[in-house]
This record gives C-alpha cells, sequence and structure tokens, in this order.
C-alpha cells in the first residue's frame, strides 16, 4: 500500500481547506525581559501571573516580575499551580482568576503552568460547570464562546509546545484520566520564548520534553491528512486536529531533524548550550505544528498511561506523589504504535526516520515501522527512559485498563493514519511492554 499523503487529490466528502492558526511569538535568548512591554503593547494594566512553588524560586519568574513592575504593570501572583494538573487544581485556579480582577494572564513555567492560565482564563470568563468544556466524550465538548483576555505564555522547558496551542491538558480525578479541553480561543496570544530557561533544567525533565516534542512532529507527520477528513461544514467547526496538512509537515521535519541532532548531547551534557538551546527551537515548532495538526495515538495511550501510575517516582520531578511525566507516558508507547500504523503510510514513517538521524539505505516499505522504531528506542537508551511501559510499572496483566483507559482519547485515536479499535490498543500495547 502506497503513501496516503497526497493532500491535492480530492477525496470524496473529505476536506479541501486547512487553516493555519499561530500564536505571535517572540524568541530568543532574553526575551523574557520583554514581558512588561509585551504586557503593555496588549493594552495590559493588571496581569495575573501564574507559576508553580519549585519556579518560584528560580531567576526566570524574578526577570518577569522586575519587566512587569519596571513596565508599571499591577501584578496579581499566582504560584499555586500543581505539576500535572487536575480539576481540581484547574478549579482552585479559576477561584483566584476570578477574584484578582485581571485583564490579562502572563505565564511562567511549562506546561502544567501555561495550561492552567489558559483554563483559568476561560472558566473566568466564561463561568460554566467544569464539564461544558471537556472533550467529548469525557465532557459535553461545548464550544468556547469567544476569545479570552490576552495572555503571554513564556515556556520554561522545551517540549510541550503550550505556548502554541489552543489545549489544555490535566487528569479528571474521578475517572482517574488525562483529558484536555481544546478550543483556538485557548490559543496564547504571545508565545515569550527564552531558550536560556533551558540550561538549568535537570537531564530527566530536557529527556521527558525532548521526546515530547519528537512525538508531537513525529504524530504530525504521520497523522491522517486532513484531505481524509469529513468536511468541515463551516470554518468555525473545523477542528485544530485537522490531519496532517502542508504547513504541519515542514515544522514537523525541522522539529525531527533537530530532536535526532541534539536530544543526546543535550541530555547527557548540561554545559551543551546549543544542544539544548536547539531543542527549545524544535519545541516551538513542533507546537506550531501538531497545534495546527493533531497527534494521535502514542498521546492517547499516554493519558492512560500516566493517568493509571501506581508507584513511579522519576528522578528530577516533586517526589510527594507517583507521576509518569508526560514526555515519558509519550515516548514508552511511540515506538510500538509506529511499528503498526507504519503500513498505513510508509513513505511517511521512512522519512521521520530519515530527518531523525537513521540510516535509511535500502529501507522498502515493508521495512518502514522497524526503521522508525529502532531509531526511537536507539535515542531512548542513552537518554534514561525507562524500557517501555513495563519499565514504568506495567504488565501484561494491565493492557485491558490501559485500553479502556484510552478509548475514550477519540479526538487523537481518530487522527491516525488508519482505523484505531481496542484490538489494534492491544496489540500496540503489547508491544510496548518492553523493547530492549
Ligand atoms: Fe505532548
Amino acid at each position: 500500500m502506497g503513501c496516503c499523503h497526497h493532500y491535492f487529490a480530492a477525496t470524496e466528502g473529505g476536506e479541501d481547506v486547512f487553516s493555519v492558526d499561530v500564536s505571535s511569538i517572540a524568541y530568543g535568548p532574553g526575551a523574557l525581559r520583554e514581558a512588561g512591554e509585551q504586557a503593555k503593547a496588549l493594552g495590559i494594566k493588571r496581569i495575573a501571573l501564574f507559576t508553580d512553588k519549585r519556579l518560584a524560586a528560580l531567576e526566570h519568574v524574578a526577570i518577569v516580575k522586575n519587566a512587569l513592575a519596571e513596565a508599571g504593570i499591577d501584578v496579581a501572583y499566582y504560584d499555586e499551580v500543581r505539576v500535572e494538573p487536575t480539576d481540581d487544581s484547574f478549579k482552585a485556579a479559576t477561584t483566584f482568576a476570578e477574584e484578582a480582577k485581571v485583564d490579562g494572564f502572563i505565564s511562567v513555567g511549562g506546561g502544567s503552568v501555561i495550561d492552567t492560565a489558559k483554563a483559568a482564563s476561560l472558566y473566568a470568563t466564561y463561568p460554566a460547570e467544569f464539564l461544558a468544556y471537556v472533550n467529548a466524550p469525557v465532557g459535553e465538548g461545548r464550544p468556547v464562546p469567544g476569545r479570552l483576555k490576552p495572555h503571554i505564555a513564556c515556556p520554561t522547558t522545551s517540549g510541550t509546545g503550550s505556548e502554541c496551542t489552543g489545549i489544555a491538558v490535566f487528569d479528571l480525578l474521578a475517572m482517574k484520566a488525562k483529558t484536555g479541553i481544546a478550543s483556538r480561543y485557548l490559543r496564547p496570544t504571545l508565545a515569550l520564548i527564552d531558550p536560556l530557561t533551558t540550561h538549568t533544567l535537570p537531564a530527566n525533565v530536557v529527556a521527558c520534553s525532548a521526546f515530547d516534542v519528537l512525538s508531537h512532529a513525529l504524530e504530525s507527520y504521520t497523522a491522517m491528512p486532513f484531505t481524509r477528513r469529513t468536511r468541515s461544514r463551516t470554518p468555525a467547526e473545523r477542528p485544530m486536529s485537522q490531519g496532517a496538512n502542508p504547513w504541519s509537515d515542514l515544522g514537523c521535519r525541522e522539529a525531527l531533524r533537530l530532536a535526532g541532532k541534539y536530544m543526546v548531547r543535550a541530555v547527557t551534557d548540561a554545559a551543551d548550550h546549543e544542544a539544548r538551546e536547539g531543542l527549545m527551537w524544535a519545541s516551538t515548532l513542533a507546537g506550531i505544528a501538531f497545534g495546527n495538526s493533531g497527534v494521535h495515538v502514542p498521546h492517547g495511550m499516554a493519558y492512560a498511561v500516566a493517568g493509571l501510575v501506581r508507584d513511579y517516582r522519576p528522578e528530577g520531578y516533586p517526589d510527594e506523589e507517583p507521576i509518569i511525566p508526560h514526555g515519558m507516558s509519550v515516548i514508552v508507547n511511540a515506538p510500538s504504535v509506529f511499528r503498526n500504523t507504519a503500513a498505513a503510510c510508509p513513505d511517511r514513517h521512512i522519512e521521520g526516520a530519515e530527518c531523525l538521524g537513521a540510516d535509511i539505505r535500502g529501507a522498502g516499505e515493508p521495512d518502514a515501522g522497524e526503521v522508525v522504531g529502532a531509531r526511537i528506542i536507539e535515542l531512548m537508551k542513552p537518554t534514561g527512559i525507562p524500557n517501555g511501559i513495563g519499565g514504568v510499572g506495567y504488565g501484561a496483566a494491565d493492557i485491558d485498563a490501559l485500553i479502556e483507559g484510552t478509548l475514550p482519547q477519540q479526538r487523537l485515536l481518530k487522527n491516525a493514519p488508519m482505523e484505531i479499535g481496542a484490538e489494534h490498543l492491544h496489540r500496540m500495547f503489547e508491544g510496548a511492554l518492553s523493547y530492549w
């Protein structure tokens, strides 16, 4: 079977149009010092500054606070963000946002912080029952009614790409499952990206973030082409997860190239600033790309892998409770998933592997899954990533529960290049138990 990504060959009933929605971006070393002037330019007079307790002690937050003070902007400060947020922590942040009486938001942190600011801004502006805006079928999937207040997102890890996407992810405690809210109105107004923030990150945080980037790019690149999605009746109904398209392909290819080149260097040598900063740019590119195409099965499975965690505690993360960091929960599935999806679009899988630095000489279509899977595993080993889902505490007996936790992630599963049902997920989880 040949590759399915011939965008401009029309599909009966399929979509003809793709759209590109992008945050404004200010990128470069020292960018955080622009926070005050950037906020002023957005007309903000009083701003809610979101961060978490650990980051609050680091210089990035101090730099932003100083910049805001110098620009004469009043700050309402919130450092109660939870790493891996929950519905409860989103609600607490919303209460703060309602009482703070601000006209804008600034988030300084990883995906957890940025996502929490998005949710707090949403519920403070358009109050509703919590599940109203949450993705169906877990929530109602009600459309966000309109624009939110300006939000400046300042990432301090090179991974989630949340500063460029309209997605906020959290754990729904009652279901022990990760889910999210997705709307283009959640996309930050400005992504203020300072690669200097990567210099002080613990090695394991760099590894997990970098694999999140890698998987964003490879999932977007191999996603169902937008032309195969049923045509949206109106532009407003066109989903952000619209499928692979010529725009997202551009960012994916370069993000994969940078991830393949810098991943091991950035993790194993904290002084290798070129590598760490290169991953920040890769994260930005992948964020812009998947924010306009969507990810698929490795992320869908990751929600279950992270949500059902029992006692895994990684280095470099707060250790009060067990946690499987997002990027780790994604990448432990990825080689097995791509080995299974390769048959749907082998060319794309081989190209992805080539961008990642694999030697693809002599590789034909039947080798596509193996080529890309082997290259990811080759990067996992020297960067301290656990050996598959077995390495983070799961065994064959857990597969049914993991499938049950993945099936509700229809927004992601439907974006795969092939149809995904319980039997496919079974094969994919089984193949992810261990790799070496
Ligand atoms: Fe991700």
